[in-house]
């Protein structure tokens, strides 16, 4: 297995292209499900992810190219319906299959996701909406069957322990798009992400309204199209450069970035000491002081972001005073915080969902495993400002979600290689 290897303690300098976003490229992949038609699909992240789908796809009945970050997707006449276990477990967003097949093809069979290192991230909500749009459901040996006659619109409440669902409301916007009338979706997610599968549906045929807003409405029709689409820029990953900047120093120009997805990230980030600046596809970020601590608490989208916990933590971890960190949806996402210490960090986690960082002078390198993606790139960031060598493990996690990472890091003057483990 690989791991990367890290000289800490260099400052970050130069510009870095912000790649697109592998969260809003998933659903839109199984969004092609919905027509027999080519899809042409731009600005897709050559990730692990990625080609989980593309394999799904393919053995859904469709033929995959990827060149250049472009899909190129169409339909070919071995259409199947069951999207097996040995997929599934790797990536859970496979789970975006089961609204597109069902509304096509009235029948999917979707093995359930199982467990995850971020908490035990359940299905119900998913199948609950596939139910209410009447769909007749039956969960036997580990796989969501689910048939129905027709899909019906209807009002659906999609509403879990931590507000609305991202996966959840793509699915039911994605099965409501050929359904019998009309379908709410109340509260829907107002992730970017949403929005950019929304917009690919719409081009497609389909009549959606509210995107971006709590309330989804999506007016069933006969049919849909093939189109092209160049997919939203990554603001996790323009998130994770720009805390690398804050946990390192230096001053980087980050482009092909929405500022305005990255409000919340960008506000937190000042209010931590860097010096941001913007134009509309481009972010300055420059550390001139020490960072001061900070409290954050993750929420759905306008809130911030839970995918960028990690980061943040890592980067506080050497800021003057205390922070305050506040998981609130997902359990079990703390598991960094061992790694953290054992590079010298101070951190105490209160009653699971609130960790207690007093910021320490340096971290020291040392050797840590990355126990899901965005936990990964906090390690990496830690490494990058650590004095002497970090070895991260299990960067299989790191694959999944960002694009060339050493290579932007390395061209930004951080010292990082990827090797065999001994
Ligand atoms: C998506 C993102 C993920 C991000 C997360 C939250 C993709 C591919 N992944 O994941 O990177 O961390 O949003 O922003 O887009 N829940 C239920 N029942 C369900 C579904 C979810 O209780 O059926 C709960 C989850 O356990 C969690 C909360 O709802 O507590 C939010 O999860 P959700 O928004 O569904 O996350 P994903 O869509 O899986």
């Amino acid at each position: 297995m690989d791991i990367y290897e890290i000289e800490g303690g260099f400052k970050l300098n130069g510009n870095v292209v912000i790649s697109g976003s592998k969260n809003a490229a998933l659903p839109i992949m199984a969004a092609t499900i919905l027509t027999d038609d080519k899809c042409i699909i731009e600005n897709v992240p050559d990730l692990k992810d990625i080609k989980t789908m593309i394999e799904l796809l393919e053995i859904i009945g469709k033929k995959v190219q990827f060149n250049n970050n472009t899909l190129i997707i169409e339909q070919t006449e071995n259409i199947n319906t069951r999207a097996p276990y040995e997929i599934v477990k790797t990536m859970r967003a496979s789970i975006a299959v089961l609204g597109p097949l069902l509304a096509k093809y009235n029948k999917a069979e979707v093995s359930l996701p199982g467990g995850c290192a971020i908490g035990p991230r359940p299905v119900d909500l998913h199948i609950k909406a596939m139910k209410e749009l009447g769909a007749i459901i039956n969960i036997e040996k580990g796989y969501i069957n689910a048939k129905a006659q027709k899909l019906i619109g209807t009002t659906l409440t999609l509403f879990g322990p931590a507000g609305p669902t991202v996966l959840g409301t793509e699915n039911a916007m994605m099965a409501a798009t050929l359904a019998d009338g009309e379908t709410i979706i109340e509260p829907a997610a107002m992730e970017p992400e949403v929005t950019d599968l929304g917009n690919f549906l719409i081009k497609m045929g389909a009549k959606i309204e509210g995107l971006g807003t709590s309330t989804i409405k999506v007016k069933g029709v006969k049919k849909l199209k093939g189109v092209k689409h160049s997919v939203i820029p990554d603001r996790i990953e323009a998130g994770t450069f720009i805390t690398m900047v804050g946990a390192c120093g230096g001053e980087v120009r980050l482009d092909n970035v929405y500022v305005a997805h990255i409000n919340n990230i960008i506000d937190k980030a000042k209010e931590a000491g860097l010096e941001i600046e913007t134009e509309e596809n481009r972010v300055y970020v420059r550390k001139k002081s020490s960072l001061e601590g900070i409290e954050i608490s993750t929420l759905p989208y306008p809130g911030f972001p839970t995918d960028m916990q990690p980061q943040f933590m890592a980067m506080l971890a050497t800021a003057k005073g205390l922070s305050i960190i506040t998981e609130n949806i997902f359990e079990d996402r703390f598991i960094h915080v061992g790694e953290l210490q054992r590079m010298g960090a101070n951190i105490r986690v209160e009653k699971g969902t609130t960790a207690i960082i007093k910021g320490v002078n340096k971290l020291k390198g040392a050797s840590v495993m990355a126990s899901d993606l965005r936990a990964g790139a906090g390690l990496v960031i830690a490494g990058l400002s650590a004095e002497g060598i970090t070895r991260v493990q299990r960067i299989y996690h790191i694959d999944r979600g960002y694009e060339k990472f050493e290579n932007k890091i390395t061209s930004l003057g951080g010292r990082i290689i990827r090797k065999k483990e001994d």
